[in-house]
C-alpha cells in the first residue's frame, strides 16, 4: 500500500478515539473550553443522554468570526504557543484538538459572538476534508456549541453506548466534579427539556461548603473537616469526612482540574490507614494547588492524570496534610480547641459550632498568642471564665484555671518590672556611666576568653587556673536570659505541622501547662484527642515529634512549676546531636561574649593541671 496523508476527517477521528469515548466526555471539553473562555454562566442541554443532542451555552469570551475556522481546526489552539507555555499551563485546554476531534464524530455547530463584534457568526465542518462553513446568526455573547448525533458516522463507537439514563448517569457525574472546581460559575444541567441540576455561583469563599454539601452530599456541611495546608507553590485545601461515615464521595483536583491520580490517591489512603487502620475511606474533596512549573498535565489525553516533578515530596505533603484531620466516626471530636478563648457569648451566637464552621472560621489553627501576655483579667480566683485575655481553655475542656497560671503571671510580672527598669536606666544614666560600663566589658572579655574546641567542648581560664567545660552547662542560664529578654525562646517550625494522637485526659493536663512550654518555643494546637506540633524548641528538634511530646507529657504530669525546672527539663532532653547544629554554634558564639559566661561554666569544670603537662615537656 503506497502512504497517503489521511484526510482530515479520518485523522481526526483517529485523534477522537483518545478524548471521546462517550457523551460524557464530550460535555467535558466543551465545559472546560467554556470555564477557559472565562465564562460565569455555563448551561447544559442534554436530549436522550446525549445520543441525540449535547448543547452547552456560555456567556465567555467568544470566538471572533476570522477565527471560528480556525477553532474547529485540528492543532488550532488560543491557549499556548511555545513549549516554554506547555510547561505552565493555567488552562484546561492546550491540546487544540477537541473541538476538531468532536467535530469529526457527530454535527457539530458552534455559534458565538465577542462583545466587540457587532453580530454572532455560526460555524460548522463538513465533507472528509472538514472545509468550514461559516454563516450569520443570532447570539447573545458568548458561545454556544451544538453537538448532535453523536458517532453517528462511527459505528463501532456507537455500539459502546450504554442506555440513555446511563450515559447521563456519567453526564451528572461529570458536572459535579467540575461544578467543584469553580464555585464561582453558575452552572445549569437540564435532560429533556428538565432542569436537573441547579448550581448557583458562590463567590464568597465562606459559601463554598454550600456547593460541596449540595453536590457531594450534606454530611460535608455536617461532618466535613476543613483542612488547609502548605503555602506558596504548594497548598491543599478541601474537606475530609470522619472515618466510617457512609458518604464516600471522592473528588480530588490539581490547579482546579479534577484528577484521578494515583499518586494523590496513594497519599490520601496511606494517611487515613496510618491514622485509624481503616482500609475503607470515607469521602473527601481534596484540592492541590500547585506551581504550574512542577507539574505535567500532558501526560493522558483526557488530563485525568498528571505527572509531578518531586512526586515524592508531592506525596508525603498530602500525607501529612490529611493526617492532620483523620478522626474516627464516633470520637468525641468536636474541633473545638483546648485553647480556644472564644468568649462564651460569642460560643452561643456562633451558628459555625459544625467542624467545618469552626475550621472555616481559622480559630482552629489560630494560636492565641495574646494569652502569654500579663494579664489584667486574671483575678485572685485564677484566670477569669470566659476571658479572652484569660490562660484557661475553653468550653467544657476548660482547664481548672491551675496554680501555673499564676505563676506565669507571676513570671511575666517580674519581667516586665525588669524590662521597665531596663528602659528608666536608659533614659537617665548618663553617657559616662555608658561608657565605663562598655570599659568593664571590654576588660572583661580580654581577660577571660574562651575557646570553643568543638561540639560545645571549651577551655576558659579564670583567676590563673585553666578549665575545660561544656557550653551545655550555661545553657540554661542563657535560655533564661534571652525568655527575660525576648519574652518567649523562638521555636523552630516543623515543615508540616504534625499530629500526635493522645487521650483526653493527656490533652488536658497538657493544656494546663502550655503557658510553661510555649516559653520554651513549642508551638501546640491542643484538640480532644490529639495535639498538632507546629514548632519545637530549637534543641529539640532533632528528636522524633512523637517522642518530644511524650516527654512534654512527662513533664507536665511531673508537673514542673517554675520556669527553672522546666528549663532543666529542656536541656536534660537536647540530644547531643544538637552541639554540632548552627543553631547551637549561634548560641555558643553569643555565650562566649558573654562575661558571665564562665562564672556558669565554672560550676561544672574540670581544672587542668598545667603542671602535670610542663613535666612532661622537660
Ligand atoms: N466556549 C468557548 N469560548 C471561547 N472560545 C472557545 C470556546 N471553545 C473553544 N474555543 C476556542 O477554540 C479553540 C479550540 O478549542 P479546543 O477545545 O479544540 O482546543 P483547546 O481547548 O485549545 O485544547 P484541548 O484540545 O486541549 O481542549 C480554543 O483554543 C479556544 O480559543
Ligand atoms: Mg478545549
Amino acid at each position: 500500500m503506497s502512504i497517503e496523508i489521511l484526510p482530515a476527517r479520518l485523522a481526526n477521528q483517529i485523534a477522537a478515539g483518545e478524548v471521546v469515548e462517550r457523551p460524557a466526555s464530550v460535555v467535558k471539553e466543551l465545559v472546560e473550553n467554556s470555564l477557559d473562555a472565562g465564562a460565569t454562566r455555563i448551561q447544559i442541554d442534554i436530549e436522550r443522554g446525549g445520543h441525540k443532542l449535547i448543547r452547552i451555552r456560555d456567556n465567555g469570551a467568544g470566538i471572533a468570526q476570522d477565527e471560528l475556522t480556525l477553532a474547529l481546526s485540528r492543532h488550532a489552539t488560543s491557549k499556548l504557543k511555545s513549549l516554554d507555555d506547555l510547561e505552565n499551563i493555567c488552562s484546561l485546554g492546550f491540546r487544540g484538538e477537541a473541538l476538531a476531534s468532536i467535530s469529526s464524530v457527530s454535527r457539530l455547530t458552534l455559534s458565538s459572538k465577542t462583545k466587540h463584534q457587532e453580530a454572532a457568526w455560526q460555524a460548522f465542518a463538513q465533507g472528509r476534508d472538514m472545509a468550514v462553513q461559516v454563516k450569520p446568526v443570532a447570539h447573545p455573547d458568548g458561545t454556544t456549541i451544538e453537538v448532535k448525533d453523536l458517532f453517528f458516522n462511527t459505528p463501532a463507537r456507537r455500539k459502546f453506548l450504554r442506555t440513555e439514563k446511563t450515559e447521563f448517569s456519567h453526564i451528572d457525574e461529570l458536572i459535579k466534579r467540575i461544578a467543584l472546581s469553580r464555585f464561582d460559575v453558575s452552572i445549569t444541567l437540564t435532560h429533556n427539556e428538565k432542569v436537573v441540576r441547579q448550581y448557583r455561583a458562590k463567590t464568597d469563599p465562606s459559601q463554598a461548603i454550600a456547593r460541596v454539601a449540595q453536590v457531594a452530599g450534606k454530611a460535608f456541611a455536617e461532618q466535613g473537616l476543613h483542612i488547609q495546608s502548605g503555602e506558596g507553590g504548594l497548598q491543599l485545601h478541601g474537606w475530609v469526612l470522619p472515618v466510617g461515615s457512609a458518604n464516600t464521595v471522592q473528588y480530588t483536583y490539581v490547579n482546579n482540574r479534577m484528577m484521578r491520580d494515583k499518586l494523590i490517591l496513594h497519599a490520601i489512603r496511606q494517611a487515613f490507614e496510618e491514622v485509624s487502620g481503616a482500609q475503607e475511606l470515607p469521602g473527601f474533596v481534596i484540592y492541590i494547588d500547585i506551581d504550574p512549573r512542577q507539574v505535567d498535565v500532558n501526560v493522558h489525553p483526557a488530563k485525568h492524570e498528571v505527572r509531578f516533578h518531586q512526586g515524592r515530596l508531592v506525596h508525603d505533603f498530602i500525607l501529612q496534610a490529611i493526617k492532620q484531620v483523620v478522626v474516627p466516626l464516633q470520637g468525641e471530636f468536636t474541633n473545638e480547641p483546648l485553647n480556644n478563648l472564644a468568649d462564651t457569648a460569642f460560643s452561643q451566637t456562633d451558628t459555625a459550632r459544625s467542624p467545618t464552621g469552626n475550621f472555616e472560621s481559622g480559630e482552629v489553627f489560630d494560636y492565641p498568642k495574646s494569652q502569654l501576655q500579663p494579664s489584667h483579667s486574671v483575678s485572685s480566683g485564677g484566670a477569669s471564665l470566659g476571658s479572652r485575655s484569660a490562660g484557661g481553655s475553653g468550653g467544657a475542656y476548660r482547664a481548672t484555671p491551675s496554680t501555673n497560671h499564676h505563676d506565669i503571671n507571676a513570671f511575666y510580672q517580674g519581667v516586665s518590672e525588669q524590662h521597665a527598669a531596663h528602659f528608666d536606666q536608659g533614659a537617665h544614666v548618663s553617657v559616662g556611666v555608658n561608657q565605663s560600663h562598655a570599659v568593664e566589658q571590654a576588660v572583661a572579655l580580654k581577660t577571660v576568653a574562651i575557646i570553643s574546641i568543638n561540639e560545645g567542648v571549651c577551655v576558659f581560664s579564670s583567676e590563673q587556673q585553666l578549665y575545660c567545660s561544656h557550653f551545655k552547662y550555661a545553657l540554661v542560664d542563657d535560655w533564661h536570659e534571652q525568655i527575660k529578654e525576648q519574652g518567649s525562646l523562638e521555636g523552630k517550625a516543623l515543615l508540616l505541622p504534625v499530629r500526635v494522637n493522645l487521650s483526653k485526659q493527656d490533652c488536658e493536663l497538657i493544656a494546663a501547662q502550655q503557658s510553661w512550654f510555649t516559653l520554651l518555643g513549642f508551638e501546640l494546637i491542643i484538640e480532644k484527642q490529639f495535639v498538632m506540633v507546629k514548632k519545637l524548641p530549637a534543641c529539640l528538634y532533632l528528636l522524633d515529634v512523637t517522642s518530644a511530646v511524650e516527654s512534654l507529657l512527662e513533664a507536665c504530669k511531673a508537673p514542673l512549676e517554675n520556669i527553672e525546672s522546666w528549663l532543666a527539663w529542656q536541656m536534660q532532653h537536647t540530644p547531643a546531636r544538637f552541639y554540632s547544629s548552627n543553631i547551637f554554634l549561634a548560641q555558643q558564639a553569643r555565650m562566649q561574649n558573654n562575661p558571665q559566661t564562665i562564672e556558669r561554666l565554672r560550676v561544672k569544670a574540670v581544672k587542668i593541671d598545667i603542671e602535670h603537662y610542663l613535666m612532661q615537656l622537660d
